[in-house]
């Protein structure tokens, strides 16, 4: 592994040996054990976009590992000002160790990581959320002892999450069934990949989804860049939301989880939120644990 830029170019191995490590990190961590594998190591940090957690949990994680971060501002850097990606990628490349990229278009990802000479990691585009979906794996491994078998229901917008979550699931051997309205399904390769590779669903029938779910998972209507759309999406998501009637039809004991943030009675209710409280809140710490192992896996 060279770099994480999704999650379609890892296999169950390389996911378990991340959680693996994951865990470990975790408990050293709970337990006050150093572990400074990245000592004298610097990862740069540049953010198109906003962020709580990605932000703060590689930047705690860089110096938790005996690192150092440095949080990069389109605003300060000379790429607002339309300095190419490929020529800060080889200058970026002479002074780090690694570099973590929140933007849009997956492409500019893709383009740092094939011009410049360090790991490159993917905070987030418009197409995935790939940390985010190893930290959600590792919850979901917590929480239920296994991944492989597990039903797992996505409900709401085909987003970057969506595309995420249906390739991490399936690559671990858990079922898939995702409700979402038919205009904004999730990408069309990786559903028709998701079909081939496991078992997958993609309905506009929220109560099909969510029958006999392990784990239910949700996201914003309007993604960052959507803002404009704000209107149109609500009425679009109607209906396509955790809450007691969604609940009622998953197994029970079913988890949800939530990458976060949320917007209370939009796609979940405040109700179903609180009282899976426990589970989104552990699956957040999980971004730091799940995050150093991918740096150490990266850059030790
Ligand atoms: N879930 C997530 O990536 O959160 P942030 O946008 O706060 O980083
Ligand atoms: N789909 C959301 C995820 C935020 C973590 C967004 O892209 O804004």
């Amino acid at each position: 592994m060279k770099h994480l830029l999704k999650l379609q170019d890892l296999s169950r191995q390389e996911i378990t040996e991340i959680l693996d490590l994951a865990d470990q990190l975790k408990y050293e961590k709970k337990n006050g054990i150093p572990h400074p594998h990245l000592a004298g190591k610097t990862l740069g940090m540049i953010f198109q976009k906003s962020s709580t957690r990605t932000r703060v949990s590689f930047e705690a994680g860089m110096y938790q590992l005996g690192g150092s971060a440095l949080f990069l501002s389109p605003r300060d850097l000379q790429i607002g000002r339309g300095e190419p990606i490929q020529d800060t990628a080889r200058v970026l490349s002479r002074y780090l160790d690694g570099i973590m990229i929140r933007t849009f278009d997956q492409a500019e990802v893709e383009a740092l990581a094939e011009y410049g000479t360090i790991p490159v990691i993917n905070g987030l585009t418009d197409y995935c959320h790939p940390c985010q979906v190893l930290a959600d794996l590792m919850t979901m491994r917590e929480y239920k002892g296994k991944l492989e078998g597990l039903k797992f229901c996505f409900i709401g917008d085909g987003n970057n999450m969506a595309n995420s979550l249906i390739v991490g699931c399936i690559i671990m051997g858990i079922k898939v069934a995702i409700a979402c309205p038919k205009e904004y399904q999730p990408d069309p390769e990786i559903m028709a990949w998701a079909k081939e590779n496991g078992d997958f669903l993609c309905t506009e029938d929220v109560m099909k989804a969510a029958r006999d779910a392990d784990a239910l998972y949700t996201d914003v209507w309007a993604s960052m860049g959507q803002e404009e759309e704000k209107a149109v999406r609500e009425a679009a998501f109607r209906g396509y939301q955790i809450n007691d009637a969604v609940m009622a039809a998953a197994k029970p004991d079913a988890m949800v989880m939530h990458c976060l943030p949320a917007h209370r009675e939009e796609e979940i209710t405040a109700k179903v939120f609180e009282a899976h409280a426990n589970e989104i809140f552990d699956e957040a710490e999980n971004r730091l644990h799940a995050q150093k192992a991918v740096l150490v896996k990266l850059m030790k």
